[in-house]
């Protein structure tokens, strides 16, 4: 049953129909890809996925799908759907992931600044406000578009050993010193399912009349369950895009691009056609089409489902001595304004383990969690998910906890703050395209930083590209490399050198 009223007609899946009807038609294809429909694969492969995917497998090269229906048009009419069914003006499908739906998001938002009041972004003085806890393809995104990072600090909760989204007033000052600023900029939600206050932002972003792009990779599905976060356009995003693949029944790497309002939207075709593919995977986009049409008409009932799996493995796993799974408590934080109950986020330190050391364990055991953070593994559950997979999770996480019972206690990894980011010496693309020398991060105090570096977890970037290297951070990254942290972003990881600007 649809509870929502759509304005065009939901049952269809136009973009699968057309491919399934060409495989059915039986044509011979003398096109890309050349695995002719899998007519020449590999006998291991064949016999790891079958033929059928490779059937389905054609490339953007055949005009028409079905008779004389123009594939362009029917990709045109599935991304209408998708955009009718999540109250977007237009949407986009991605086949380069959420990625590329970010970096045109900021190579967009910097053209629509140009385009209202020319030259005003030009030498890479237009900045961007967001915060410090981006994801690393928004950096890249930023080289891209020259654009510079105006950052808002987010707040590290010690007890759980996360980034919290950063308070309206931190986002306040940081706009009120930005130069030209082009676009505000917000994760949401986290990985870790929560969120701050989106409408605060896009009010914010409103007063100074620019535009707030909104990175939801992990919120797909909010926009069928009423348990779930309002989505991000309905709280005054311009342009949002979401990984489909990580939490619908779609495809790795297939992902929508919402936009709303004409201009940005207009942009979109233009930016994204020089960040993706020219060969894109049609399965990826079969899966978009019916990835949306599942959550039209099933979606609430599916997650009605994945909700009550979720309260009954979090009640569950708060009964097993030593482990706590974080629950809708986390609302009275004034940081927090939703939270997503479908992220089980288990603080494991109360068993003297790691985060690390419990994926193993369970990895063991099994059960494959989706990230390991200091003192906390996280589980994603979603439509996929049934009472089994989740007696598996709670039985794994019981054993684990039986056979550490009674370990001794030992000092949780944890890390106090976050140091503060150093001065922007240049525009991250600068930097990038400035030339490079190799330094011992110990001896790299006031150079600049040519790329990034980032320690997981938390994957929070402590330099990014144009960064002036500061004292604090050398610490911090010395103090992550002493409690056994993860750093990437090394120019060579034995020499702990990193990549600076050689201003020589
Ligand atoms: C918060 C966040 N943003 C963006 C991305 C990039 O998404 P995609 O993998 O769809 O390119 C990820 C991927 O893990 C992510 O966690």
């Amino acid at each position: 049953m649809l509870g929502t009223s759509y304005r065009l007609d939901q049952s269809r899946a136009p973009f699968l129909e057309g491919l399934t009807q060409y495989s059915l038609d039986g044509i011979i294809p003398f096109h890309t890809p050349g695995h002719k429909q899998g007519r020449s694969l590999d006998a291991q492969l064949r016999e790891a996925l079958g033929e059928l995917p490779f059937l389905l497998d054609v490339s953007d090269e055949i005009s028409s799908l079905a008779h004389d229906n123009d594939s362009a048009a029917v990709l045109m009419e599935a991304e209408a759907l998708a955009a009718d069914a999540f109250g977007a003006d237009r949407t986009f499908f991605l086949h380069n992931g959420t990625t590329a739906g970010i970096q045109a998001m900021l190579l967009a938002g910097r053209q629509l600044a140009e385009l209202e009041r020319p030259g005003f972004a030009r030498d890479d003085m237009g900045e961007v406000i967001l915060p410090r806890s981006v994801h690393r393809s928004v950096l890249g995104g930023l080289v891209l578009a020259g654009l510079t990072p105006r950052f808002v600090q987010d707040t590290w909760d010690t007890e759980w050993n996360i980034p919290l989204p950063p308070p309206v007033a931190a986002w306040q000052a940081a706009a009120s010193v930005a130069h030209n600023p082009v676009a505000f900029f917000d994760t949401y939600p986290s990985y870790y399912g929560i969120t701050g206050s989106l409408q605060q932002i896009a009010r914010l972003a409103g007063k100074w009349d620019r535009p707030l792009l909104v990175d939801e990779a992990h919120g797909a599905h909010f926009r069928f369950h009423p348990d779930m976060p309002p989505t991000a356009l309905s709280l005054g995003a311009a342009a949002t895009a979401q990984s489909a693949h990580k939490t619908l029944g779609v495809l790795t790497q297939a992902s929508f691009l919402h936009t709303k309002g004409e201009e940005l939207s207009e942009l979109m075709p233009a930016v994204l056609g020089i960040l993706q593919s020219t060969s894109p995977s049609f399965l990826l986009y079969a899966s978009l089409d019916a990835g949306r049409r599942q959550m039209v008409y099933e979606g609430k009932q599916l997650w009605q489902q994945a909700l009550e799996l979720s309260h009954e493995a979090r009640e569950r796993i708060n009964q097993i001595p030593g482990l706590q799974c974080l629950g809708k408590e986390i609302l009275s934080k004034p940081e927090i304004t939703y939270w997503d109950p479908t992220r089980l986020l288990i603080r494991v330190d109360g068993l003297g383990l790691s985060g690390a050391q419990a994926e193993k364990w369970l990895r063991q055991a099994g059960v494959q969690m989706e990230l390991a953070g200091l003192n906390h593994i996280l589980a994603l559950i979603t439509i996929g998910d049934g009472p089994s997979e989740i007696s598996k999770l709670v039985d794994g996480l019981r054993n684990m906890a039986h056979q550490h019972k009674g370990q001794a206690q030992r000092q949780a990894v944890s890390l106090t703050a976050l140091p503060l980011p150093g001065e922007m010496r240049l525009s991250p693309r600068e930097a990038m395209l400035s030339s490079w020398r190799q330094v011992e991060l110990a001896k790299a105090k006031d150079d600049v930083a040519a790329s990034s570096l980032t320690p997981y977890p938390p994957g929070i970037s402590v330099l990014v590209p144009g960064e002036q290297v500061t004292a604090r951070s050398i610490d911090f990254l010395k103090e992550c490399l002493q409690k056994g942290i993860e750093i990437r972003g090394w120019a060579d990881a034995k020499r702990k050198t990193i990549w600076v600007v050689d201003t020589d």
